[in-house]
């Protein structure tokens, strides 16, 4: 595992280079993706460096970690809603080239299969981008999901719906359940970029990096592949750098 602290802005230049040259060096790559805060600044300078003739997504497919259940796909806190204004849009992919599961499949099981049905068809996952979330959640694998699992249909824990809350109205707005990718999923990816950023992550990047690899942590199984990068500013690895000090 390979471990990066910087400023906010060289984590996004660095996330954004990363992916880069993930696409100049197989540009029918295929990208599994992330929403929230975090990964924003990621976007803005991959879209950056797509109008200065830096990288093309003509080629390029991608597959998003998840998406809310019941919310419509226009509706401004859907992922669906969030690839499109901060990324998709502004470059040259091909409109079918995209995936966000459908959290409004009348059979949700069988959207979460054929969503990984999918990632197979298309080779696999060549490099993952991950945020992380303040109770070690990837994707929306909350604390106790197995390490086997594939994508599925979760019930959002109580700490999420809080952490997620800034985005909606109100508390009572925000989905409680949502399709994800699952962690075994998420491992097969050849890749994994983990990026976090703020005070608030301090605590749980200290356990999933320096913790015991365990479901309690979904992050922490991250321990276990062989071709991570984790991306840190200075706030969110201030509980890793005081340890080493
Ligand atoms: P954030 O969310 O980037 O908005 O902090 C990350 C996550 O919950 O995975």
């Amino acid at each position: 595992m390979e471990i990066f602290i910087g400023t906010e802005a060289e984590c996004d230049e660095l996330g954004a280079r990363e992916i880069a040259n993930q696409i100049k060096s197989k540009p029918d790559c295929v990208l599994g993706l992330a929403t929230g805060s975090t990964p924003e600044g990621i976007y803005r300078k991959l879209v950056e460096k797509h109008r200065n003739g830096e990288v093309s997504f003509a080629r390029v497919t991608t597959f998003n970690l998840d998406e809310y259940v019941g919310i419509p796909e226009s509706h401004e806190c859907s992922y669906h809603y969030f690839m499109d204004t901060n990324l998709f849009r502004h470059v040259d992919i091909r409109p079918g080239a995209t995936h966000v599961p459908n959290g409004n499949a009348p059979d949700l099981n069988a959207e979460c299969k054929r969503y990984e049905e999918m990632i197979a068809q298309s080779g696999g996952i060549d490099l993952q981008l991950l945020g992380i979330g303040p109770n070690g959640h990837i994707g929306f694998n909350e604390p106790g999901t197995p390490f086997e699992s594939l994508t599925h249909v979760v019930d959002l824990t109580e700490s999420t719906i809080n952490a997620n809350s800034r985005f909606f109205e109100s508390h009572d707005q925000v989905p409680r359940q949502a399709v994800t990718m699952g962690i075994k999923s998420i491992m097969q990816a050849r890749r994994i970029i983990l990026v976090a950023k703020g005070a608030s992550k301090a605590r749980v990047i200290m356990k999933a990096i320096k913790g015991p690899v365990t479901p309690k942590v979904p992050a922490s199984v991250l321990q276990l592949h062989p071709n991570v990068l984790i991306i840190l500013d200075h706030d969110a690895a201030s509980e890793l750098t005081s340890c080493i000090k």
